[in-house]
């Protein structure tokens, strides 16, 4: 669907760039510009932020051109080929220009994977850095404002995580939170647990007390962050579980909304799904990879589970109180992936009945074990069965959107459009809704909404004054 109401993302990153103007502390003392691009998922906005942060602290100004700027970062991501391959075409454009001491760095899981190799494709960069080593940012800084030619932070083997008390966020009404960093698992195709190195925990006290100071800040929604965000494991003596964690984050006077991402089924427990029926601030939307619907495949993915106990776990979102919607990750062409184990991520789709799935086609990425294993779909086959997935998957949420027509939801209000009266949001169960409103200011608030309009990927209302 594409309308005149469709203003829905492009509206909401409107209203972040605006946000990104955060002055250094004091004007005199600029000690230089910082432009910073991020690629890749939330946990890498959420670093990037934390950057910003370090680097605001230190008296940088953020600028929003490499070209005007004295340090230039890429924050990188490399879960698939594509992904990687954006820093080396945004390197390559410094490629025989003069860099004017210019300082270029390399963050995130493209830094971590490539190493100093990076420094080898591209002479001109002089910082490459992975998400385990933030801590030692500031001190990487310093030198090489010092006028040290070459620093790296690459080590994984660290049991910190990277907190700041100064984290500059983008986004003024949800704020994400890191509660857990790393990963423990093996899917066989996934470079997070080498890029992100292992799981550790944040203590549930400095989270609470972190969510108490958002609260006061103003924010009002919460969005918890890990890549097995529901493996959280308290390091503290009070060894809260996920499920209370969520249930405290949500009693936190001020937080109307908390939502959680992403978690992985095997962890994905029934106490999750009471505490979500225990509490209106948790979000009606679990996000809950699958990748695909054939046991034989999960198995080579090494991803834990059978279709017949992740189908269980829907089951279980199922038979809750209140509607929850289901999102979903779908990789297609994993080694070895025949057209009846296809069909049979199709059969789930529909079984399912998914309101949102991310898929991609199989990318072979370095230090994985399917890497060894042979990459034996053609990509135009590939590309065949991502088409039929996403027609099919496309038809799915279009039914399921157009069901909700004449319904009303509660909207946070994030973006507004450039024509009069038309507003952006999101529901609790993470559905866009574009609606008209006669009102003059509405950002950041809570409003009621009702549907008039659906399309597969957005709804559109108007507000219920
Ligand atoms: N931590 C999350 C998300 C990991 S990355 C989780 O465990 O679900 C997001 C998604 O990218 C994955 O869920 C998977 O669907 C996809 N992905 C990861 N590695 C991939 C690869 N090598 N090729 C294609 N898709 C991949
Ligand atoms: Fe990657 Fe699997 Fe870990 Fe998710 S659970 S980050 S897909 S290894
Ligand atoms: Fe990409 Fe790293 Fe996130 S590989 S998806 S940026 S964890």
């Amino acid at each position: 669907m594409s309308s005149a109401f469709d203003i829905g993302l492009e509206a909401l990153t409107g209203v972040r760039r605006a946000s990104q103007a955060a002055a250094p502390p004091n004007e005199n003392a600029v000690r230089g510009t910082f432009f910073l691009e991020t690629f890749g998922c939330q946990m890498n906005e959420h670093d990037s932020e934390k950057v910003a942060g370090v680097l605001l602290a230190r008296g940088y100004r953020q600028v929003e051109s490499p070209e005007a700027a004295s340090l230039v970062l890429y924050n990188t991501c490399s879960i698939r080929e594509k992904a990687a391959q954006k820093v080396f075409s945004r390197l390559g454009e410094f490629r025989g220009k003069p860099s004017e001491g210019k300082i270029i760095g390399v963050l995130g899981c493209v830094a971590q994977q490539e190493g100093e190799e990076i420094f080898t494709r591209a002479p001109w960069v002089s910082l490459v850095c992975g998400s385990a080593s933030y801590r030692k940012l500031p001190e990487l800084l310093s030198q090489l404002e010092e006028g040290r030619h070459r620093v790296t932070g690459l080590d994984t083997d660290t049991d910190e995580t990277f907190e700041t008390e100064i984290t500059r966020r983008d986004n003024p009404w949800r704020a994400y939170l890191t509660i857990i960093e790393g990963c423990d698992k093996a899917c066989a195709y996934c470079v997070v647990p080498y890029t992100r190195g292992p799981e550790r925990s944040r203590s549930s006290e400095s989270i609470l007390s972190e969510v108490r100071k958002l609260a006061e800040l103003g924010y009002t929604e919460v969005q918890l962050l890990g890549q097995t965000v529901n493996s959280y494991a308290d390091p503290s003596r009070r060894k809260m579980r996920f499920s209370e964690l969520l249930l405290s984050v949500a009693e936190a006077p001020g937080i109307r909304r908390v939502r959680f991402t992403t978690s992985h089924p095997r962890d994905f427990t029934p106490d999750i799904v009471e505490a979500i029926d225990a509490h209106p601030a948790l979000c009606d939307h679990v996000h809950l990879p699958v990748q695909t619907g054939s046991t034989r495949v999960l198995r080579t993915m090494q991803r834990t589970y059978t279709r017949e106990e992740y189908l269980g776990k829907i089951a279980m979102i199922r038979g809750a109180r209140r509607p929850i919607s289901i999102t979903t990750d779908i990789i297609v062409g994993f080694p070895g992936e025949a057209e009846a184990d296809f069909n049979e991520t199709l059969s789930l789709l529909d079984e399912v009945q998914y309101d949102g799935a991310f898929s991609f086609k199989f990318s072979p990425r370095p230090n994985t074990l399917a890497l060894s294993m042979a990459d034996s779909v053609a990509e135009e086959e590939k590309g065949r069965r991502l088409m039929i997935l996403q027609e099919q998957q496309r038809k799915i949420q279009s039914q399921r959107n157009a069901a909700l027509v004449g319904q009303t939801f509660e909207v946070l209000v994030e973006g507004k459009s450039r024509r009069e009266n038309q507003w952006a949001g999101h529901t609790s169960s993470n559905r866009v809704l574009n609606f008209i409103s006669p009102e003059r200011e509405l950002l950041g608030q809570y409003v009621q909404v009702r549907v008039t309009n659906a399309g597969p990927n957005s709804l559109v209302g108007e507000h219920v004054c």
